[in-house]
């Protein structure tokens, strides 16, 4: 059965392939109506290396979702990531068309399509152009302004560019799955969407996603994306690690990981110890707290170390008030937060996703942060839409029609 105002997220990640299904109601409240993941075996460090798999797994996740929520998946908001994703910033300006000098729908959608006329290397394609502030005749800070007085609009925004060929495998995986996609979303963007507070994002803050392969890095500032980063580590790295140390199956590492790892061994007593079985099952030994903790905090240590140079080379001046919030598997990590706090010399907090009822209860984990902000994401994207076509329903057609606006963008 279709309905209306469904929205429905794909994170496609390296661990996990999740598919949320959400009902928006007539207040604008988001409801979680169903779920679906599966084992992702189609990704590696957050980029597509096997299509069939991925389509594979897209299905088996859809099937699920469809089964609990009793709604039929036609269109999806899709997370991308993986170490190609660049961002960089821009500005557009146009001069306001109508004889009123009243600023439309379509004076926007025009600087908006100015600030995207910059030079990018061959093999790279828009994914988002988020407008920063608009600047009316020399007046900053403007959010939204559709309806003001004006003859100079301008922009500045925040874009953010992706790798043509892994864009492509993305919505080729997709469409092979039997689904359209509607929205194409940079994970860390959609993480922040459900773990971050306004206030935070108005301040200046850090989203880090550290999911399976990848650790995903987003600046937010005065309210939107300021700047975005991917780097090629995460939680495999750890139970890989572990896996060696041990001497034990990767499947055993990554269980003793979940269950007893910690990144501060320094403040586990010295007689605790769990049973771990080693490779060929040989008899079980007995491994203390303390040295599984010591084999992982330099791997996490390692990653935090990146994440504070990828930041530096951000080139961000501001003091980030509204510190890190980590989210992602991985943050589930016992003392994170503390080591994280010391490694970036910043407040921090474990984000877990918020901001949507019904079944919320099944996506409290933070692994789910970015499947439930591509629904909160979606969402507001459709009452965006909604609300520009009933201020200038002439106009409806252009920005309801996402499909065109995708075909523009990525020219296939
Ligand atoms: N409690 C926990 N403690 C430590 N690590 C955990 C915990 N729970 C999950 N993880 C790790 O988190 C990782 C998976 O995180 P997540 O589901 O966010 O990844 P993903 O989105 O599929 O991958 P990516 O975003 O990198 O493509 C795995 O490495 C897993 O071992
Ligand atoms: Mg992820």
């Amino acid at each position: 059965m279709a309905r209306d105002n469904v929205i429905v997220g794909l994170d496609l990640g390296t661990s996990k392939v999740i598919v949320t299904v959400a009902e928006v109601d007539e207040y604008g409240q988001i409801n979680l109506v169903g779920m679906g993941e599966t084992a992702s075996t189609g990704l590696r460090k957050g980029i597509i290396v096997d299509i069939d798999r991925t389509v594979r797994d897209i299905r088996a996740a859809v099937e699920k979702a469809e089964r609990m929520s009793g709604v039929g998946i036609s269109g999806v908001c899709v997370g991308i990531g993986g170490q190609h994703i660049q961002s960089l910033h821009s500005r557009g300006v146009v001069a306001v068309a109508n004889a009123q000098k009243e600023i439309s729908v379509e004076d926007v959608q025009r600087v908006l399509q100015a600030s995207k006329v910059i030079t990018l290397p061959s093999d790279r394609r828009i994914i988002h152009c988020l407008p920063r502030q608009y600047i009316v005749d020399g007046n900053d800070g403007i959010v939204d302004p559709v309806g003001m007085s004006g003859e100079r609009l301008e922009v500045e925004t925040g874009i953010v560019t992706g790798l043509a060929t892994s864009i492509q495998n993305t919505l080729k995986s997709v469409e092979l799955a039997g689904l359209e996609v509607v929205q194409l979303v940079l994970n860390p963007l959609a993480s922040a969407y459900a773990v971050l507070q306004p206030a935070e994002k108005e301040l200046g803050c850090v989203v880090i996603d550290i999911g399976g392969g990848t650790t995903e890095i987003a600046i937010f500032d005065a309210g939107s994306l300021w700047w975005a980063s991917i780097l090629p580590v995460g939680g495999h790295h750890i139970t890989s690690d572990l896996a060696v140390g041990l001497r034990a199956p990767i499947e055993i590492a990554e269980r003793i990981k979940i269950e007893h790892g910690c990144v501060l061994p320094d403040l586990l007593p010295d007689n605790e110890y769990v049973s771990v079985s080693g490779v060929g099952s040989q008899e079980e030994q007995q491994v203390s707290k303390k040295f599984i903790g010591s084999i992982i905090e330099p791997r996490v240590q390692e990653i935090l170390a990146l994440v504070r140079e990828r930041i530096k080379s951000s080139g961000y001046q501001g003091m980030l008030p509204g510190g890190v919030i980590i989210t992602g598997g991985v943050a589930g990590l016992s003392g994170l937060k503390q080591l994280a706090s010391q490694e970036l010399d910043l407040p921090v907090r474990i984000g877990q996703p918020q901001g949507v009822g019904g079944l919320s209860d099944m996506t409290k984990d933070t692994s789910y942060a970015t499947a439930v902000g591509l629904i909160i994401y979606g969402a507001q994207q459709l009452s965006h839409q909604e609300a520009a076509a009933s201020r200038e329903p002439l106009l409806g057609g252009i920005w309801l029609k996402i499909s065109d606006w995708f075909k523009e963008i990525f020219g296939f």
